[in-house]
């Protein structure tokens, strides 16, 4: 996908964000009904990390890490020696910026693509991947550099949107109208183990994520998104997701993947 497409893309989300004051992209994952839509999108960061170690001495590399929000709480939650909020789309790390740079434990934000990562070899101990993956064209090429980049003994925690079938892959093709490139869970599984890597977890979080994407679409209607052009849009788009969801036409999968030895 080409920077300006990415851009265009993630125009409308950052208007969103600034209006409702979210510091993530993703869809969140409904833990606690009452929660707002901003702690449902933490809680898939925690609900995908599970019991992952992250220690004081730990190196973290969130990959398309969009304005930060995974990347800052792990930092603010978990005080690792350093987090790295990699991502491709400049206008994405100049917000994360934004958002980040007055809190006391902003992460590193650099620019760089999943497919060829801007790191030492065996030098990292925790990846985290969020939603960002169905943008990638090859993600066995992407598995690949994390197998490089991660230490032995480090760990690989991936959530993306999957496809059930071909048929629901064009229908979400159609619908999300920008370009990507979804897997199934086969073929993710078959990816992670061609990649080097044992899968230590999976869950099928379709469920908590739709309701989560349905609460925060309520909570999106008290603002006034209609006045910002391209928002509107965008909640339109969110609203195709969480029913693609719902109905089972697309599913979210976390991944907890470790390299084999
Ligand atoms: C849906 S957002 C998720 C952002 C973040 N992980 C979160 O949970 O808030 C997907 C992000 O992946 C980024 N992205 C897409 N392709 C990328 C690539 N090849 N390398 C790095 N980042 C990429 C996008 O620019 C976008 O910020």
């Amino acid at each position: 996908m080409s920077r300006q497409l990415l851009e265009a893309h993630y125009r409308p989300n950052w208007g969103l964000a600034e209006l409702n004051n979210f510091r993530a992209f993703n869809c969140g994952y409904e833990r606690n009904a009452a929660d707002t839509f901003d702690r449902h999108q933490q809680s898939l960061v925690w609900q995908l990390l599970g019991d992952t170690p992250i220690t004081e001495s730990s190196v973290v590399l969130d990959v398309g890490c969009g304005i930060g929000g995974p990347a800052g709480w792990i930092a603010e939650r978990n005080h690792p020696r350093r987090v790295i909020g990699l991502e491709y789309c400049d206008f994405n790390i100049r917000n994360a910026h934004k958002v980040w740079s007055s809190s006391p434990a902003s992460p590193d934000f650099i620019q760089g693509d999943a497919h060829k990562l801007p790191l030492q070899s065996a030098s990292v101990d925790v990846i985290l991947n969020l939603e960002s993956a169905l943008h990638y064209r090859n993600k066995p090429a992407f598995l690949a550099e994390c197998r490089r980049v991660l230490k032995p003994d480090g760990w690989l925690c991936l959530g993306d949107i999957t496809s059930r079938s071909a048929k629901s892959f064009n229908v979400a093709s159609a619908v999300l109208r920008s370009e990507i490139f979804l897997f199934s869970l086969a073929q993710y599984e078959a990816a992670f183990r061609d990649a080097g890597f044992k899968l230590t977890r999976h869950e099928d979080a379709s469920l908590p994520v739709s309701r989560s994407l349905d609460a925060g679409l309520e909570q999106m209607k008290k603002f006034s998104f209609r006045e910002k052009w391209g928002t509107h849009g965008r909640c339109g788009f969110l609203r195709l997701l969480e029913i693609l969801f719902r109905r089972g036409w697309l599913s979210y999968d976390l991944f907890g993947a470790r390299p084999v030895s």
